[in-house]
């Protein structure tokens, strides 16, 4: 049987280009956890439209950007400097980041904000119309496209007018907020109802699921049913997919004599302490700074631990362009630089603080000596990252945790995580996608 086409629309492509020479192109691989699950999908045959994440004018460029991507299946949206800072610093991570993830702008901020808002969205809608040129470009009869994020609201009804017929869904990795949040945005209708014209939503959890048929029932007075959102007999199918990794690939990866090497290198680097690790993008919404001040609280109150624990944070910088990402570098780094002042001796630091991205191996190795805990239900601790002393105990709790209950919660994150991968989400969201238009043709 052949492959099923799937076209996987999303603002950043896998790989993020820097020049090198006229024709010379270095690419590296994106952050971000849309980028890690999506690489995981290989069931289909697979395009991935997106930005290369730089700026490319000339023809020369952009042509032979374009055929060093191409190799991997990934086809480049080019996009200026102007639309950049308007579409992406601006309105998707200055306006609806913060928005999607209750973080408060101060007043003053927001409204200054607002001013700018209208120039914003033009762009955004600018962009979201470059986005659905190439995605036009590339479609043929019968292919899936999945469009993902809250840069490309817009896209699926830029699609849909074009070709009302694709097979067309759209996927949220963010959280949707409450309805009473999402309303302050001013151009709250329009963008509900441009993602309303997919056949299918997708969202991580029940609740981003539920918020969204909520914001689409107050603010634009439609049908919420339990399988989605209705207008005038029209259902827009709107249901959770949890994501998931690539777990294969971590396993296989640990057979390699690579990681071995690495993990051998850093059990005797680390030998006699405890190691804590963190792997995140420099964002306000992975609790860096809160994690930091419960390690500093908790290295305060045990003394006995202070030269035999230590916490790699691993902060890969993100969105250097935007005021907020900023101002968060600089305190994050303030922190670190105290608690390693405070607690450090001339051999040793209590933490350390990375501000860039690992290779695969690397990380691979890392992950295998200390244990990776997301929040996985039965198998994490899990805690509220505002409550420093809560953390603080929690951080006592898993270093002297019994062997026996952390295998038995490891066993636990394992089969979760091996069980729910990155495939399986996108099968289920795939034939979801398809079950969806086959039952909307047998209403018609
Ligand atoms: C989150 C978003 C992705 C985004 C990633 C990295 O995971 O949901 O859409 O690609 O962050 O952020 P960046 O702005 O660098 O693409």
């Amino acid at each position: 049987r052949e492959k099923q086409r799937l076209l996987v629309v999303a603002n950043r492509l896998p790989v993020s280009a820097t020049r090198k020479g006229e024709s010379s192109w270095a690419l590296e691989l994106s952050a971000g956890g849309l980028v890690s699950a999506l690489l995981g999908v290989r069931q289909f045959e697979t395009r991935w439209i997106g930005w290369p994440g730089v700026n490319v004018q000339d023809d020369k460029g952009q042509k032979s950007l374009s055929s060093a991507l191409e190799e991997k299946g990934f086809i480049p949206v080019f996009l200026d400097e102007e639309t950049v800072d308007q579409y992406y610093n601006g309105y998707c991570n200055n306006v609806l980041w913060p928005l999607f993830h209750y973080i408060g702008l101060q007043q003053e901020d927001r409204l200054a904000a607002t001013r700018s808002l209208q120039s914003q969205f033009s762009a955004y809608k600018r962009a979201n119309r470059l986005f659905a040129e190439v995605v036009l470009s590339q479609y043929q009869d019968g292919d899936v496209v999945w469009c993902h994020d809250y840069h490309l609201m817009f896209l699926p009804k830029f699609l849909k007018e074009a070709n009302s017929r694709m097979k067309l869904g759209w996927f949220l990795h963010t959280p949707f907020p409450s309805s009473e949040i999402y309303r302050t945005l001013p151009l709250r209708s329009e963008l509900l109802k441009a993602v309303l014209t997919a056949d299918l939503i997708g969202f991580h959890t029940y609740d981003y699921a539920r918020h969204f048929v909520s914001a689409c029932t107050r603010i634009l007075g439609l049908e919420g049913t339990p399988e989605g959102v209705e207008d005038q007999g029209k259902l827009t199918r709107v249901a959770a997919f949890p994501i998931g990794i690539d777990s294969e690939r971590f396993i296989k990866a640990l057979e390699t004599d690579m990681v071995r090497s690495h993990i051998q290198k850093l059990r005797g680097r680390f030998a006699g302490r405890k190691v804590m690790l963190g792997v995140d993008r420099l964002d306000m919404i992975k609790g860096i700074p809160q994690k930091l001040l419960a390690f500093e609280k908790f290295l305060e109150e045990s003394p006995e631990w202070q030269d035999k624990v230590l916490l790699v944070q691993i902060a890969v910088p993100t969105r250097t362009d935007v005021h907020e990402y900023q101002r968060l570098t600089s305190q994050v780094h303030e922190i670190v630089g105290r608690i390693n002042g405070r607690f450090g001796t001339l051999g040793t630091v209590p933490i350390h603080h990375l501000d860039r991205s690992l290779e695969f191996h690397e990380l691979c190795a890392l992950y295998a000596i200390t244990g990776a805990a997301q929040s996985l239900g039965a198998g994490a601790i899990l805690i509220n990252p505002w409550n420093i002393s809560e953390v603080a105990a929690s951080i006592e709790d898993a270093l002297t945790m019994k062997e026996v209950e952390r295998k038995e919660r490891h066993r636990h994150n394992f089969m979760h995580v091996t069980t729910h991968t990155a495939q399986v989400w996108a099968d289920t969201f795939v034939s979801e996608l398809n079950d969806t238009i086959v039952e909307a043709e047998l209403r018609t």
